[in-house]
């Protein structure tokens, strides 16, 4: 047990550093235990600062201190005091040298936090608190600093030497050694520095700016990797150019740097010029790489460029302020990934993960503001309401402003915070300049946690011809605030209404601001009371109202549509996320009649009505295939138990599962039909086109093989064998290694062998197979995870083998997780427990499913909060697992 409770920092006591360094320069000498950190640092007192002491403390972790002097004359231990967490030096004059010596240990860091190595190589992690742990340091956001940076290390174990910015002067050095000076001529605090040292090839390009400055494109990775960067080399090009044309922003520096690493705690990271990424955010190829992997490295490339102006030329305040930068730079590559593939597809894919996954979040014990107001330990905020709720609020602005002004909006932030540290307000306040308009009622998206809840009653006078909607919002207690003390929304409510004849016409009369289109069909409300009344006149009959166009807010909308509403919204309506929606919300209703029957005992039917509007998408030509295959996959597992109070695991997977089969049996002529006609390319591309046919064939597929037909056993066998891209080898893999039927038993057998066989050299390949596995069904999933971690291509200290394993297990394989014996729970809370010695921020994050316990029935409650219990118990807890578990148990 820890002596003290870690405590939480608010962000109301926020106060400007005292002091501030100018210049940062550091040498390294590489060594696995004792690698050797020195630091000239140039600072002065901050003359903002209103304190008069003359203490300077400064943030460290982990290092063992060799020396420290002020001005050339060193300190002995009288002048200075050492902590756990940081040094104090009492004092200090108005401006001068710290120079400080210590050596860390990368090879015995686990937490990937800090100056760490992955295999053979050398690399950092900074953000948000890890340079703490390089060097005695100001590490916060705040502390803008010139860095210049020597790397020493052996020639021949590591010839390539990198650190942000340009290299200016190299040498050998005795001993077979060598260096690099590295020069950032940016000011940027210490969470943006990177070093990286290694044996490591690159591929090479190069971009030409709008302003004609040529800038060096370099992506480093593994010699046997070589073959797999070409999509992210195409990605950053394409974002390059983006960012230019959407945002008038061009790059910098005269070289940009990728470095891949196969341990990493998330995706990616921004540091200036030199990004290091996760393996599996860069490599891509079409024999060991998903459309979905392609995509994701596009994204993820692209997120890390545009954080070179939303993050790193303006970067934040202070963590409080992480949105500043993560909302805005996810709505950017959003819109980006939108732009270079499908508008309609990215909008879908993205309301569906913030509804089924970030809605949770915000009905959890976890909730927090987007801005929260205080944290425990800032890792455990990388969360998808700073990050994906974060983007759709700056797509709310977007919308409200209009392109054109958020445009300036965007253009007046960066001119005014450049090269500064800033805050959400400071974002919006330029969005209010640019927009001419207050945003202050926006503000509560900001600072209030919690999904807010949109019910809409309608009712129609067919004398008057007039049609009325009633909005009413509300928004849930969450761990911080009651319901009734929260602050109203302003919600953009896009919307329309479908007459007999298609789109009508719309003459609102209201007290609410709202924007027609040009040819009115198409509105946008802006609702800013508890609720409102909006009368639409001139309507012949009651017409259904097409809301939330485009998913305009993030809230939980509420309107009793009829099955027949439903289907003339999914097959009328022009915008594609209503009619996905629409589909969405007619498979739910379906589902949960199933439900009812089973809980009452009764003999489930599916609505036919479900299957006749799922056979007009299936044979509609017309229909975008990407679009068809979402409309057709039913919701998660996940999701309807996200909607549902009480989850109740086994029935929503049987129910879900009887009216899939339905599906199956009763459209199977059609699936097979279009299955047979989508075309195969031999030449693989990951253009919006090939993607949507590969989507929908596996679509089909799927619902193919849960007929449990022999022959489609088969042919998913033979494309299995004979798939060349790793999208259609993998869906078929995992349609017959998760079909619960026994006839595919043998066949799953075999697939999952002959994959490994195949792929045991293509780690993250590998990582797909531990997935599939762990997502598996059946009474001995847990004993199969368990002798899977026992696997020799496991690693429990390679975060990508911990959530390709255990994180689909627990968020992927609800029925076995949530077994009622408590197996899965009781893995889980082993896991963590292992985790929070060597890498705390996994293992708080690996907890997350534990933290949903009010979820359940009460028996599994009571398992959950006991394995959460004995994690509480664990000694040396770290702060991150205490945060998570102490908030998830108040
Ligand atoms: N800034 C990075 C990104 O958005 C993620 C930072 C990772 N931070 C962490 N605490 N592990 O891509
Ligand atoms: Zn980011």
């Amino acid at each position: 047990m820890r002596d003290a409770e870690p405590s939480a920092i608010y962000l109301k006591d926020y106060q400007v550093p005292s002091h501030l360094i100018d210049k940062t320069h550091l040498h390294f000498i590489l060594h696995p235990t004792k690698t050797r950190v020195s630091s000239d640092l140039t600072i002065r007192k901050n003359p903002d600062a209103d304190t008069k002491s003359n203490e300077l403390i400064l943030h460290g972790q982990d290092i063992d201190l060799q020396s420290v002097s002020i001005d050339g004359r060193q300190l002995d231990d009288r002048d200075y005091q050492l902590e756990a967490e940081c040094l104090r030096i009492a004092n200090v004059p108005e401006q001068f040298v710290l120079s400080v010596v210590g050596l860390i240990a990368p090879a015995d860091n686990t937490s990937l936090e800090g100056l760490y190595k992955s295999q053979s190589m050398y690399c950092t992690q900074c953000e948000a608190e890890g340079f703490r742990k390089i060097t005695y340091f100001l590490d916060r956001p705040d502390v803008l600093s010139e860095f210049t940076t020597t790397v020493v290390a052996d020639k021949t174990e590591f010839p390539v030497l990198l650190s942000n910015g340009n290299p200016i002067k190299s040498g050998s050095l005795d001993d077979n050694m060598h260096f690099v000076t590295w020069h950032d001529p940016f000011p940027k605090p210490a969470y943006l520095f990177a070093l990286v040292g290694g044996d490591l090839e690159c591929i090479q390009d190069s971009f030409t700016t709008t302003s004609g400055r040529a800038i060096d494109l370099k992506i480093y990775v593994e010699e046997k990797d070589l073959d797999k960067c070409d999509h992210a080399m195409a990605s950053l090009k394409s974002s390059m150019r983006w960012d230019e044309d959407v945002y008038g922003r061009e790059y910098d520096l005269d070289i940009f740097m990728i470095v891949a690493v196969d341990d990493f705690n998330m995706g990616a990271m921004e540091n200036k010029g030199l990004n290091i990424f996760n393996t599996s955010c860069v490599l891509a190829k079409a024999e060991t790489t998903t459309d979905a992997g392609f995509q994701r490295v596009e994204a993820v490339v692209a997120h890390e460029y545009f954080h070179n102006w939303s993050g790193n030329r303006v970067t934040c305040r202070d963590w409080f302020q992480l949105s500043l930068k993560e909302g805005f730079t996810v709505f950017r590559d959003a819109e980006f990934s939108a732009d270079m593939g499908s508008r309609t597809v990215k909008r879908v894919e993205d309301a569906k993960l913030l509804r089924a996954m970030q809605f949770a979040e915000d009905a959890g014990p976890l909730a927090h503001p987007v801005q929260p107001a205080s944290f425990i330990e800032i890792s455990n905020f990388y969360t998808l309401t700073v990050y994906e709720k974060g983007a759709e609020v700056v797509r709310m602005i977007h919308t409200l402003l209009g392109a054109e002004a958020f445009r300036q909006g965007s253009d007046l932030y960066f001119e005014r915070n450049d090269g500064k540290a800033a805050t959400i307000e400071d974002f919006v306040s330029s969005m209010e300049e640019a927009g001419g308009r207050d945003l202050s009622k926006f503000m509560s998206w900001y600072h209030q946690a919690g999904t807010p809840k949109l019910a809409v009653t309608a009712d129609y006078n067919s004398s008057s011809r007039e049609y009325a909607l009633t909005f009413n919002q509300t928004c849930p207690t969450t761990p911080e605030c009651d319901s009734e003390d929260k602050k109203p929304y302003l919600i953009p409510v896009a919307m329309g209404l479908l007459g007999s004849n298609g789109p009508l016409s719309l003459v609102p009369e209201t007290d609410v601001d709202f924007s027609l289109s040009k040819n009115d069909t198409h509105c946008v409300l802006e609702l800013t009371q508890p609720q409102h009344r909006v009368v639409f006149k001139d309507i012949n009959a009651p017409p259904v109202p097409s809301l939330m166009r485009g998913f305009s807010a993030p809230v939980r909308l509420q309107f009793d549509y009829s099955p027949d509403d439903l289907i003339t919204l999914m097959t009328q309506d022009d915008d594609g996320f209503t009619r996905w929606d629409a589909c969405q919300q007619l498979c739910v209703s379906v589902i949960h009649e199933v439900e009812a029957s089973l809980q009452q005992g009764k003999e489930p039917s599916v609505d036919s009505r479900l299957s006749d509007a799922a056979r007009a998408l299936i044979t509609n030509q017309n229909l975008d295939p990407a679009m068809v295959a979402l409309m057709l996959t039913l919701p998660s597992e996940g999701y309807l138990a996200e909607i549902a109070t009480t989850a109740n695991i086994d029935t929503i997977h049987s129910a879900r599962e009887i009216v899939r089969n339905h599906l199956a049996a009763s459209l199977k002529t059609e699936f097979a039909e279009r299955f047979d006609s989508l075309p195969y390319f031999p030449e693989y591309e990951a253009n919006a086109v090939q993607i949507a046919v590969r989507s929908l064939k596996n679509c089909c597929l799927g619902y193919l093989v849960a007929t449990a037909d022999a022959v489609w056993l088969e042919r998913a066998m033979t494309q299995y064998r004979t798939a060349t891209n790793m999208t259609d080898q993998s869906a078929a893999l995992s349609v017959l290694a998760l079909s619960p039927d026994s006839k595919a038993v043998d066949y799953s057998v075999s697939a999952l062998s002959e994959f490994y066989q195949q792929w045991q050299s293509e780690a993250l390949v590998v990582n797909q197979w531990f997935s599939v596995q762990a997502m598996q069904p059946g009474e001995e999933a847990v004993d199969r995870i368990r002798s899977l971690m026992q696997h020799e291509a496991f690693n429990i200290n390679n975060p990508n083998k911990v959530r390709a394993l255990i994180g689909a297990f627990a968020n992927n394989n609800p029925v076995c997780f949530h077994n009622s014996d408590g197996s899965g729970y009781r893995l889980l809370a082993e896991v963590v427990k292992k985790l929070n010695a060597t890498n705390p921020q996994i293992a708080a994050r690996m907890l997350g499913p534990l933290t949903k316990w009010r979820k359940y029935d009460s028996k599994r409650q009571e398992l959950m909060q006991a394995e959460l219990n004995s994690i509480k118990q664990t000694v040396g807890l770290s702060k991150d697992v205490f945060e998570v578990i102490s908030k998830s148990l108040a």
